[in-house]
């Protein structure tokens, strides 16, 4: 699906000098490189603040620290999406309360974000899925209006913009009061182990995730919030400085084989191309169709038999895994989350995929419809 030894193959000889610089120096927490890339990712970001920290499922649990909630407050997020989303929502003992996203972009549905509130409703969580930003503006219309903090789960869309009505552009994960990231090595912006990183433009929320993401500690040895562990490793930061600089033409590079998907489906009537949303950029951290006529397993299966992988995500809703029995959802709750199980595969899609590599996927993908 990635094929990250290509790109090593590229930007390796400037990866092996990033690293052996922080060999010799032995800085390995928090050393100087950590803070360069979070200035670096700042000013990418167009954002106030940047903290880094171990992974993008920790840059969750740490803004939920950082907003203050209560046990019980409610955090309605998407049920197609990664579980670390919701996990953190339970691990926090706060009470996550999920909503079909939009059967077309992928992402929440502002419709059913406004039906799921209740008096006890304390955050919305949208996840900008598979690299296109959700519909932000309306969620920060319901989220003003019944006084809601607004996460971003931006793991899969760093990079993409959000277009403002008034002709504002921001980046996804510094729209509401605090965006998360993850850095694992698939995502567009990936280091070698894990990593993830947290944005606000709010100061008090700035500085209590820095403090909180290092065991509470402003001033060494006082503590004045309870933290956690959770650093970005000086490693995984040297690495990320290398490929943010080329984060911009990466994206470009998926975007273009994006449209070269799209174009050749066109014609296809067994196959939805990835809806393109008017007020987003689309970066393509996955180019996932819908298949028609229950064929999709098939599909899949086929396309294995031609050596071309494909994945399905996410292959089961979360309202159904066993680990959230307890909160009481029924099979048919979520109409739209069950059928978008069944219908999406995504496609292999990387900056360093050859356009013979693509001709071979197209090619096999058509005549799988034409046989
Ligand atoms: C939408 C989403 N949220 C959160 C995460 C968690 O990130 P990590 O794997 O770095 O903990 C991921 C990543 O895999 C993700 O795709």
């Amino acid at each position: 699906m990635v094929d990250l030894k290509a790109q090593y193959e590229k930007i390796g000889s400037e990866i092996d000098i990033a690293i052996k610089s922080v060999l010799r120096s032995t800085a390995f927490i928090k050393g100087p490189d950590v803070k360069l890339f979070e200035e670096e990712l700042r000013e990418y970001m167009g954002v106030k603040h940047v903290v880094s920290c171990a992974n993008g499922t920790d840059a969750l649990y740490l803004a939920m620290m950082a907003l203050g909630l209560k046990p019980g407050d409610e955090v309605i997020t998407t049920n197609f999406t990664f579980i670390a989303t919701i996990e953190v929502v339970a691990l926090l003992g706060l009470k996550p309360v999920i909503v079909d996203p939009d059967p077309d972009s992928f992402n929440i549905s502002a419709e059913a974000v406004r039906k799921a509130i209740t008096p006890r409703t304390r955050v919305i969580i949208p996840v900008h899925l598979f690299g296109q930003c959700a519909d932000m503006e309306n969620l920060i219309e319901i989220a003003n209006k019944n006084n809601l903090f607004i996460i971003e789960d931006a793991a899969q869309a760093t990079g993409a913009d959000y277009f403002f009505k008034d002709g504002t552009i921001k980046k996804a994960g510094t729209i509401g009061n605090i965006g998360t990231t993850s850095f694992f090595p698939s995502k567009n912006l990936g280091c070698y182990g894990d990593g993830g990183a947290l944005y606000t433009n709010d100061d008090t929320y700035g500085n209590k995730l820095r403090s909180i993401a290092n065991h509470g500690m402003k001033v060494r040895y006082h503590y004045d919030d309870i933290g956690v562990n959770s650093r970005l490793d000086t490693i995984q930061a040297a690495i990320l400085r290398v490929k943010l600089k080329y984060l911009s033409q990466f994206n470009g590079a998926r975007k273009t084989l994006a449209d070269k998907y799209d174009k050749a489906f066109s014609g296809c009537q067994s196959i939805s191309v990835p809806e393109r949303v008017r007020y987003s950029s689309h970066i393509f951290h996955q180019y996932t169709i819908k298949v028609k006529n229950g064929k999709r397993d098939e599909l899949k299966k086929f396309l294995e038999s031609k050596c071309i992988p494909s994945m399905v995500y996410y292959p089961g809703p979360l309202h159904m895994q066993k680990a959230y029995n307890h909160l009481g959802y029924k099979e048919n709750d979520f109409p739209v989350t069950s059928a978008l199980c069944k219908e999406v595969l995504s496609l292999p899609m990387h900056p360093d995929m050859e356009q013979e590599q693509l001709d071979y996927i197209i090619l096999n993908v058509l005549n799988f419809f034409n046989k």
